[in-house]
């Protein structure tokens, strides 16, 4: 019988189910064959073959239950299998992906198993599991799928495979790292009873760090789990295979369920009728506006309440902000007015669609109607879909972001307001499809315009021409990363130009 190297109690129990089933099922048939054949020396020949047939049978099923060992999502919809509950209809969506050539399974000593929460919005979630899953690959441990953030601003009850397809997921990286839905069953048990070892990984860890100080919380505790995962892998000078791999999960690996992929596919379909478009994605949310303390054009009622949900989130560590002072240094997510100032000092056609990627607006109403007074195709999703088609994805509003990320993704111009994690994301990944334009803004610039602009110091052409050459070359073209290494925070983003992969 192989021997396992990560092989616990429960799977062993599973596999010699396995081994004294089919020997049941091979003596019971082999007997009642002897009794039919006992006087018909001519089909001892056969016997002889049916007996070789079913030690082959045997053989195949054993390789079977050692499949499940190393992979069992792959192999959960072998039809000869008994499956798991959780194999359900699953079996039905993942069948056909068998038939892709899939790259063969990464043979290697298991040094334990790594849980991750990830926290944040999708697109922070995103990067950690491509970081997640370099940092399991380099440990040689099994990834357990990740858990999404369910308890941020964003609230979406989501898990893994409600937004990502989670059955490619572990399929596509077989060759990288084994990956399962779910701890084995006698390892689960000891989660649940609190038998695990967890911490939040150091910030812009090097590998070195994960080597050192991770693999031997992992040897030793067997099941270990990160409960913080943003930013926890450096941008810079990590060995080039850790880079690829960090691309080749994101480009590759993460792809929205079906469901998703459809929805975002119409919109897009949607939108081209209409032409070309460009995706503003105007991070001018209410979250974003108490966590940075950027309240300009805010009514007193509305800073008293961005101000409230600050102080009682744990997370914002920044307490007292001088909005103006922030707005200057170049901090803030443009407003939407100043959006319409800059998009038409850009020389943005007037008639061009302008597709908002965002969450609800703050004060939505009132604050769009000078952009949508400017651009009179902008356009929201609430514009596009039916009230119906949109009910399930309003309350999941991490389903809604990713449907932001494939029409940005798609978008003929891409421009963040603000330099959040969707912005960069969606920034490296035009990049990666083949340096598609995003307009990257100085803000700290444009703020400084702008009230020149606005108290007559600048006129309307000097603004604008001023704006146009400050960006001629902010437009997402190829370049290498900013690096400072003190200072991860402000150097440029790994995911923003994953210049490794390009
Ligand atoms: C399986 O797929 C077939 C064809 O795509 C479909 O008609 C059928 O309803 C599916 N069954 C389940 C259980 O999902
Ligand atoms: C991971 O596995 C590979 C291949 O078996 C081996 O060369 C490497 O030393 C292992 N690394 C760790 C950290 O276990
Ligand atoms: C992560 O785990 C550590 C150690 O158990 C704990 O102190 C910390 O509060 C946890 N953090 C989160 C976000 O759960
Ligand atoms: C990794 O980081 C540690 C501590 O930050 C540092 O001492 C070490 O030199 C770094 N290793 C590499 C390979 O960069
Ligand atoms: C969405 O959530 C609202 C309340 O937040 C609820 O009334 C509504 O039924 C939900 N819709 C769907 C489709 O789940
Ligand atoms: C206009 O605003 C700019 C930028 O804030 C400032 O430097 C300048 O002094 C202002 N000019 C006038 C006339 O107020
Ligand atoms: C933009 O890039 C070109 C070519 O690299 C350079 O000649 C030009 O000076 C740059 N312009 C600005 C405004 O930085």
């Amino acid at each position: 019988m192989c021997k396992l190297e990560d092989s616990n109690e429960k799977i062993e129990v599973k596999e010699g189910n396995w081994v004294t089933r089919m020997k049941f099922l091979g003596e019971v048939r082999v007997g009642n064959t002897k009794f039919f054949t006992a006087s018909h020396a001519k089909l001892k020949l056969w016997i002889l073959r049916a007996i070789t047939t079913l030690l082959l049978w045997t053989c195949i099923i054993q390789l079977v239950a050692l499949g499940e060992v190393w992979g069992p999502n792959l192999l959960k919809s072998w039809p000869s299998c008994s499956n798991p509950p959780d194999a359900r209809t699953e079996a039905n969506v993942s069948f056909p992906s068998r038939k892709v050539q899939l790259p063969p399974k990464r043979v290697y000593k298991n040094n334990g198993y790594l849980l991750v929460s990830c926290n944040g919005g999708l697109n922070q979630m995103r990067a950690a599991i491509c970081d997640m899953v370099a940092i399991a690959r380099h440990l040689n441990v099994t990834l357990i799928v990740p858990e999404l953030d369910k308890t941020s601003f964003w609230a979406d009850p989501s898990n893994f495979q409600d937004i990502f397809d989670v059955d490619h997921f572990i399929s596509s990286l077989r060759d990288e790292v084994r990956i399962l839905k779910e701890l084995p069953p006698g390892l689960k048990r000891k989660v649940e009873l609190g038998m695990f070892y967890e911490l939040p990984p150091i910030s812009w860890s090097n590998i070195s760090y994960y080597h050192q100080q991770i693999l031997p919380l992992l040897k030793r505790h067997k099941v270990v789990r990160l409960n913080r995962t943003d930013a926890r892998l450096a941008n810079n000078d990590l060995p080039f295979e850790i880079q690829k791999l960090r691309c080749r999960v994101n480009f590759h690996s993460l792809r929205f369920t079906a469901r998703i992929e459809e929805m975002g596919r119409k919109l897009v379909r949607i939108l081209r009728q209409n032409g070309p478009f460009l995706v503003l994605h105007l991070r001018y949310e209410m979250d974003m506006l108490s966590f940075s303390g950027c309240t300009r054009g805010c009514s007193n009622e509305e800073v008293d309440e961005l101000t409230r949900m600050r102080h009682a989130n744990p997370w914002w560590k920044e307490k007292a902000i001088d909005s103006e002072l922030k707005r200057r240094e170049g901090l803030c997510p443009l407003t939407p007015e100043e959006a319409a100032l800059v998009l038409t000092a850009l020389g943005i056609d007037h008639n061009v669609q302008i597709y908002i990627a965002a969450g609800e607006i703050y004060s939505q109403e009132r604050r769009l109607r000078p952009l949508a007074a400017a651009f009179r195709n902008l356009v929201i999703k609430e514009k596009l879909l039916e009230p119906s088609e949109l009910q399930f994805f309003q309350n999941h509003s991490s389903q809604m972001a990713a449907l932001d990320y494939l029409i940005s993704l798609e978008s003929d111009i891409f421009v963040p307001t603000y330099d959040g994690n969707m912005a960069k994301v969606v920034e490296g990944h035009r990049r990666h499809l083949g340096f598609k334009k995003t307009i990257l803004l100085d803000r700290k610039v444009l703020v400084d315009l702008i009230d020149q602009y606005e108290n007559g110091s600048l006129s309307w052409d000097e603004f604008s021409s001023t704006i146009k050459e400050v960006h001629a070359n902010r437009t997402g073209c190829p370049t290498s990363r900013v690096v400072i290494s003190a200072k991860p925070k402000v150097e440029d983003y790994f995911y923003s130009n994953p210049q490794e992969c390009l």
